[in-house]
């Protein structure tokens, strides 16, 4: 036996041993005492986890672990990887090259995940130590201090979703179902390319709402998307109010066609990887989502927010409306 096939062998145990432990960590379906308690959970800090999915962006991912790694509001990243097809071997030599990362840094993993549902990006996590996670994409690159001040912000509004990308339901009274939209000033769903929200709501996901949650839930498996769009139901039946839009000093959107020329990292064809890219046939299936949440929850959750939190002089929240700033306020109670 070779030296090559040693090492080959070696690594085959290890990645086997890495993502065995990993499915042992996965809660029980239900099972709330597997998750540490609420009051044991830190708010000084959150978890990041980055919805991994395409081989070809491994390089962006090593960029945007790096600067969430080395932000001191982060106590730990993790990829979640959602592509069943890349190889084991892969996530083993990414998570190896990953975590090789500065002392003081956040420590950075890589979790596959156990199947391919988009409902798994939602799973509750018994090794989340904070009372925040942030959830976001593998091609969402924003500056350091954009993202402390996001994190400041949901301090402030722990129960609401925060977050830099904003979407609208709004109703075709013509065909008598919602659609989904961009409106220019207000705005009902955040979307995960970058939110911050209460780990809680993981467990509520996952575990809660009942029958009428469980068929949600199929409605995403089903539709292959708007897990984001349930998520944001979830929040807003709790909370009873919309969320919380933050802008952001430097973003790049790798994964936005607009991008394709930027630093010539992306081909047309892996921006065509992203799973939203179909972008003609995109807006309609989310309206339809909205339509079939709203049918198997029997109402319809979400509330619009206005304006927009900037980081500005000084502490205070100034918000952004019809083109001016206004203290922020009043500006998401309705
Ligand atoms: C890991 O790093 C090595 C050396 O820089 C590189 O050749 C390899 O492509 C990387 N693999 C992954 C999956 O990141
Ligand atoms: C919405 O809230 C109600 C009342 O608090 C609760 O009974 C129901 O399970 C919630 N539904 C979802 C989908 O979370």
């Amino acid at each position: 036996m070779t030296t090559g096939q040693l090492i080959f062998i070696f690594l085959t145990i290890t990645s086997s041993l890495t993502f065995t432990t990993t499915f042992s960590l996965r809660p029980l379906s239900g099972n709330r005492r597997t998750l540490p308690s609420q009051k044991h959970l830190r708010s000084d800090q959150f978890t990041v986890l980055i919805n991994g999915y395409s081989e070809s962006r491994i390089p962006i991912l090593h960029t945007i672990t790096g600067i969430y790694s080395s932000s001191p509001s982060v106590a730990a990243v993790v990829v979640l990887w959602g592509n069943t097809k890349t190889p084991v071997k892969t996530l083993v030599e990414l998570s190896h090259n990953l975590s090789v990362s500065s002392p003081g840094d956040a420590p950075i993993s890589v979790i596959r995940q156990p199947s391919s549902s988009l409902n798994d990006r939602f799973l509750p996590r018994p090794w989340i130590s904070t009372r925040a996670v942030m959830i976001c994409d593998d091609d969402i690159e924003i500056d350091r201090k954009s993202i402390e001040f996001a994190f400041n912000i949901w301090r402030n509004n722990p129960e609401q979703l925060v977050g830099l990308f904003a979407r609208s339901h709004e109703f075709d009274l013509t065909n008598r179902r919602w659609i989904y939209t961009v409106h220019p000033d207000r705005y009902s769903i955040l979307l995960t390319k970058f939110m911050l929200m209460k780990t809680e709501y993981l467990y509520q996901y996952t575990c809660g709402g009942g029958e009428s949650m469980a068929q949600a839930r199929l409605i995403v498996d089903e539709m292959r998307n708007c897990e984001d769009i349930l998520m944001n139901f979830v929040v807003a039946n709790t909370t009873g109010v919309g969320p919380v839009l933050v802008g952001a000093k430097r973003v790049r959107d790798w994964g936005d066609a607009r991008n394709e020329g930027g630093r010539g990292l992306m081909t047309t064809e892996e921006v065509a990887v992203g799973l939203s890219s179909r972008k003609k046939d995109h807006r309609k299936r989310r309206g339809d989502c909205i339509t079939e949440f709203h049918r198997v929850l029997g109402k319809m959750p979400l509330r619009y927010s206005y304006g927009k939190m900037v980081d500005s002089i000084g502490e205070q929240g100034l918000c952004e409306k019809g083109g001016k700033l206004v203290f922020c306020d009043q500006q998401f109670s309705k």
